[in-house]
């Protein structure tokens, strides 16, 4: 047993190896990924629960901010009803475990444990929902992971200012304890946050997600400075009083395109591409992992704040306590990844906040694949790049890739053959990233389960793996044959026999 398992690594090691001496950025390889190296899926809770208003659970500002009218989502729709998952909790499970992946990534309901988003007032109701989804995930075998905050903040919390009110970090902090203390023994994966920077910048900046806040200027900064602090709470909260018993993780997910400079060239572009990433990567992964902001962000809003006049800069600092508390609170770090994009500096300054501080334009190259999101054209190889990248700028931290899809031209229903060469690309390019880079990726979760509601665009951008009826889509059958594979074996050696169907779509 254990020499053929050592021949058959040394081959899969060889034909990798053999395979990428020298290829282009849009060559397919052929290998595998690392044993320890883990699949999954995912979804949110307000993007497929529904329930909304019911068994005890409070309102929170997606409920609040769907529910205004005129409405402000595509479609004037609401995550009122959604996918029904608060009622087929357990048809879910088996759709995830149908795929074949290794742990689910999901979202809980604030609002659904705590009412009032403060710890008086728990919903046994909401404890015990979670409690039968990781059961009925766990009797499939499939892991729970969990994003402990995925933007649906309690309504109450948000009447008293939501994330720029300090208060939020201890009520952050005491939700975080009663998940661990609940669900604990089970889960042994968490994110504090999903993708703080849409918090940040799309809810209380443009105000085009909820709360709906349209303060560019300051708000953003003052929003990021208190979920980091959040953040560094619930790791520690972990990290002191469960982690010895339950050996489990705790991280953020923080999303980045890749920003790459339009003209390869030009100084001026490489320039604007770094602080794009730092205005958007870096600004959550600096102070976790350095104890501070990145310091080009540093510098510009500084000195950006003084030429307006301010005796303060807009960006907060952190004291010698935060710095050192929220430095190294991670044990993992979720990147959310979907498209890349061209980078030159501003033309025109757009005036004192996030955007004129930053100074980047972005587009893409309209030769790139086009989907159903404007936002997103398919460039696997910014994945690899950006991979790289964080590599090479946060001393190579261990990252779990939590989300990364592809949304569905109009027109496509099932034959989703677009999202298969999405997938292919990506794939094949973070395979590229881990055994040819090095880079310390230990896991991957493809999004969506199933469409869902997408956000302001409601319903009418459809991210799923299978339809909001659960029917799957063409693509369930290549991403199941390529995490089966662990990853794409190359076709016609004996060995490889069973994987063929997936190299056939592959090639
Ligand atoms: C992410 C978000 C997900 C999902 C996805 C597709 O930013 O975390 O909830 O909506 O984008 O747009």
């Amino acid at each position: 047993m254990m020499i053929v398992a050592l021949f058959n690594y040394l081959l899969s090691f060889l034909i990798a190896h053999w395979n990428t001496e020298s290829f282009a950025k849009d060559d397919f390889i052929y290998g595998q990924f690392p044993s320890y190296f883990r699949w999954g899926i995912g979804t949110s809770s307000y993007q497929i629960e529904g329930a909304w208003n019911l068994d005890g659970k409070g309102e929170n500002v997606w409920d609040n901010f769907t529910h205004t009218s005129p409405s402000p989502i595509k479609d004037s729709s609401t995550g009122d009803i959604a996918c029904d998952s608060y009622h087929k909790y357990e048809e879910d499970a088996k759709l995830v475990k149908s795929i074949g992946v290794d742990f689910y990534r999901f979202s809980i309901s604030w609002s659904r444990i705590l009412p009032l988003g403060t710890k008086e007032k728990v919903n046994q109701a909401g404890i015990d929902y979670y409690n039968n989804l990781i059961n009925s995930l766990l009797h499939h075998e499939v892991s729970p992971v969990i994003s402990i905050h995925h933007w649906d903040l309690p309504q109450p919390l948000q009447d008293i200012g939501g994330w720029v009110n300090e208060d939020l970090i201890e009520h952050f902090g005491d939700f975080a304890r009663i998940l661990y203390q609940n669900f604990g023994d089970r889960v042994k994966q968490w994110f504090t946050f999903n993708e703080a920077w849409v918090i940040c910048v799309m809810g209380y900046g443009d105000g085009i997600f909820a709360p709906g806040i349209k303060e560019i200027s300051e708000t953003p900064y003052k929003c990021i400075h208190t979920i980091l602090k959040a953040h560094a709470r619930a790791y520690r909260i972990y990290d002191e009083e469960f982690k010895s018993q339950q050996k489990g993780q705790v991280g953020i997910t923080i999303d980045s395109g890749w920003l790459e400079p339009s003209d390869p060239n030009n100084p001026e572009d490489i320039e604007a591409s770094e602080r794009a990433l730092q205005f958007k990567f870096g600004m959550f992964a600096s102070p976790i992992v350095f104890g501070k902001y990145p310091d080009i962000v540093r510098k510009r809003v500084d000195e950006r704040s003084k030429q307006e006049g301010r005796s303060t800069s807009r960006l907060p600092s952190f004291d010698k306590y935060w710095t050192d508390y929220i430095k190294g609170s991670y044990d993992i770090i979720g990147l959310n990844h979907y498209s890349s994009y061209l980078v030159t500096p501003a033309s025109s300054d757009p005036g004192p906040g996030w955007y004129g501080d930053q100074d980047t334009a972005t587009s893409q190259d309209p030769s790139w694949p086009e989907t159903g999101s404007t936002w997103l054209r398919p460039v696997p190889w910014g994945f690899r790049k950006v991979l790289n990248w964080i590599k090479n700028t946060y001393n190579n931290p261990p990252l779990i890739v939590t989300e990364n899809g592809y949304s569905d031209l109009p027109n496509v229903v099932l034959n989703d053959y677009g999202r298969i060469e999405y997938y292919k690309g990506y794939i094949n390019n973070l395979l590229k990233a881990v055994i040819v880079d090095g880079c310390n990726v230990r896991g991957y979760s493809a999004w969506s389960l199933m469409d869902n509601f997408e956000w302001a665009s409601g319903y009418t951008e459809r991210f799923g793996l299978h339809n909001r009826e659960r029917i799957p889509k063409e693509s369930v059958k290549f991403l199941k044959n390529v995490f089966r594979s662990n990853g794409f074996r190359r076709p016609n050696l004996p060995w490889d026999r069973q994987s063929k169907e997936q190299c056939d779509i592959a090639a």
